[in-house]
């Protein structure tokens, strides 16, 4: 997730943007530029905050259309280099979200003399408007653009510049967002109505397959066949905070919104659901390499851990590979028995929490092959393991972790399969049901979050009980822990979690009447094993709240409140089920008042031992 924007009106461009960059800093941080038109394109940039950029600005520039971007790097670790806007010729670029085929369109232009100077996928967008503007004489810059996004897969909002069209600024939209704001002799462009908030309230929202032209007579809609199009002007009310979260209330509430994307993002480029294949292009393990793994220690901390778990059994079931999971701060400081054939994975959202960096240091001596999973590019775990994969969750502003868990988990379901397949332990034929069911997540996760006042009204219901349960088996069980420390972090609320068949060993003397216990009940091998533990709980009047599959109607009988989720391949069901938790744990907060984007005691990334 990045942040762009672009001026075309009465004032200096260069401070405009760099003022309305300044509100989209929440989008990214770890790189800035911009790019101003005034007979050529004068373009600065660098690694690090937008201040870093206001620093190595010159005082005054002169030009009153520009482009600029703040940067959450996807490919290609933050630098200057790598910073936006990215020029060919005579056009510069700014572009937010993720080119999948750009190696393919890299090779091309290669062959064709270009040479990029980034590692990123957004060059081959403006080395490719050069070439289609070169090759043909009669191509206007809005003809190269338009023949140019026909050829790019994946998403993107982009906003472009040609010395040769002084006057003009041309954006594009697929699958990223892109805004208009309309003012008294000036057009903004941007990722975000919070951009131009202080300029304008009229608002034109871009939709997937258009392009708008902007230029001193005004600004010309198409869609990318051509044809001209008619938009609607939208006046908006919201003040600049409630902007920044959307008009979500808090971070936290518009994070869990984005797993939409988030997940999708996630899987944009590495599935191939046709032949049942994953293409994990970042890692450097050849398949000798992954036959030969004997075992897979997995180290994290908090809710990274909690996917951890999760990912033991899919390494298990999925790769037969055995597994261990712990936590960083004990792995540092216990024996563990290592040898060059133990696979190391460290997830860490952040990538820079103390304990998780210190235990993957001490793993360095036995010779181990490792990878970081990690939210966060350039961050130091990527320069303390050999692989890394990226979750592409964009920048997460609340403490409590939610769609970094969900990126997380899911790369670890592609990570299982893609060593699964290599290991001869699923077939194509499961594999390609598996990923299909992953492509149909994002769909599912937006009918989730389509319950959200169902799971309110649950939450109200229970928000001023002392001690919450959450119990789960299986795949399941790392979710109620998961359940339970999304509601402990933030509405401070006891919760604890369990593996629901460890309830009769000593918790099950805690329930009462007032003790609220959710049971995570979806399908697959351990749901007769779950009713009967729902029924265990019932016989001492706890009141249960089942998560099970909306198909589930035997369920109701047993249980108080039933969370519905949508159908889908049964090793699946967690990343719905966590879905719905955050929301109830969000909810409960809202409603005893607590500050959630910033628990008390808590941070989002955690620096010392
Ligand atoms: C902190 C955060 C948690 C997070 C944990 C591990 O405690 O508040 O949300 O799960 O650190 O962070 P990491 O960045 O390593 O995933």
């Amino acid at each position: 997730m990045c942040g762009i924007v672009g001026y075309v009106g009465k004032n200096q461009a260069m401070e405009t943007l760099v003022n309305s960059l300044k509100k989209l800093e929440y989008r990214g941080y770890d790189s800035a530029g911009v790019s101003v038109l005034n007979g050529n394109i004068t373009t600065y940039k660098t690694e690090g905050s937008i201040d870093k950029l206001s620093a190595i600005l010159p005082s005054e520039m002169d030009g009153k259309i520009g482009i600029a971007h703040t940067r959450w790097a996807t490919h290609g670790a933050p630098s200057t280099t790598n910073a936006h806007p990215h020029e060919s010729g005579d056009f510069s670029v700014v572009h937010n979200g993720i080119i999948e085929n750009y190696l393919e369109i890299r090779e091309k232009l290669e062959q064709n003399g270009y040479e990029f100077k980034s590692e990123t996928d957004t060059e081959v967008i403006v080395h490719l408007i050069n070439f289609n503007y070169s090759n043909n004489s009669d191509s206007s810059f809005y003809d190269a653009v338009r023949e140019s996004l026909q050829e790019l897969e994946g998403s993107y909002a982009v906003a472009i510049l040609c010395k040769e069209y002084p006057d003009t600024l041309i954006a594009a939209r697929k699958d990223s967002p892109l805004v208009l704001g309309l003012g008294d002799s000036e057009v903004f462009v941007s990722s975000d109505v919070t951009a131009f908030l202080d300029h304008t309230k009229n608002v034109v929202f871009v939709e997937d397959g258009e392009i708008v032209s902007i230029d001193s007579s005004g600004v010309n809609y198409t869609n990318f066949d051509g044809q001209n199009i008619q938009k609607e002007i939208t006046t908006i009310d919201w003040d600049v905070e409630a902007a920044e979260k959307a008009g979500y209330e808090h971070f936290m509430l518009k994070e869990i919104h984005e797993q939409v994307s988030a997940i999708q993002d996630t899987f944009s480029g590495k599935i191939f659901e046709l032949e049942g294949k994953i293409k994990l292009d970042e890692l450097n393990l050849d398949p000798k390499d992954i036959t030969e793994i004997e075992r897979i220690e997995i180290i994290a901390c908090g809710t990274s851990w909690n996917a951890g778990l999760l990912a033991k059994y899919l390494f298990e079931k999925i790769a037969g590979v055995h597994t261990d999971v712990s936590t960083s701060s004990e792995f540092r400081y216990g024996d563990p028995v290592m040898r060059n054939d133990v696979l190391t994975i460290a997830i860490t959202q952040s990538g820079e929490t103390a304990d998780t960096l210190a235990a993957i240091r001490s793993t360095n001596q036995y010779g181990c092959n490792s990878i970081a999973i990690t939210n966060v590019v350039g961050s130091t775990i990527t320069r303390e393991t050999e692989n890394v994969l990226y979750t592409r969750a964009g920048p997460e502003i609340g403490v409590a972790a939610t769609k970094t868990f969900t990126s997380q988990l899911l790369t670890l379901y592609l990570l299982a399969i893609y060593f699964g397949r290599i290991r001869y332990q699923i077939s194509a034929e499961d594999s390609r049901e598996l990923l299909e069911a992953i492509k149909r997540l994002p769909g599912q996760i937006q009918k989730v979050l389509e319950q959200r006042n169902q799971i309110k009204e649950c939450a109200v219901e229970y928000s001023d009980v002392a001690d919450f349960f959450f119990i789960g088996r299986y795949l399941n069980y790392p979710i109620a822990l998961e359940g339970a420390l999304k509601l402990k972090e933030i509405s401070y609320i006891h919760a604890e979690g369990y593996a629901a068949g460890e309830l009769k060993h000593g918790p099950i003397a805690l329930l009462t009447k007032d003790t609220p216990v959710v049971a995570i009940a979806t399908h697959g091998n351990t749901y007769e094993k779950i009713l009967s533990n729902i029924k265990e709980v019932k016989a001492r009047s706890a009141k249960v709240i089942a998560v099970a599959d909306e198909d589930d109607r035997e369920i109701r009988k047993y249980v108080d409140t039933v969370l519905k989720i949508p159908k889908t391949h049964e090793l699946l069901s967690p990343i719905l089920s966590a879905v719905v938790l955050q929301l109830l744990a969000y909810y409960v907060a809202l409603e005893r008042g607590c500050a959630i984007d910033k628990p008390r005691n808590l941070a989002k990334s955690v620096t010392v031992e």
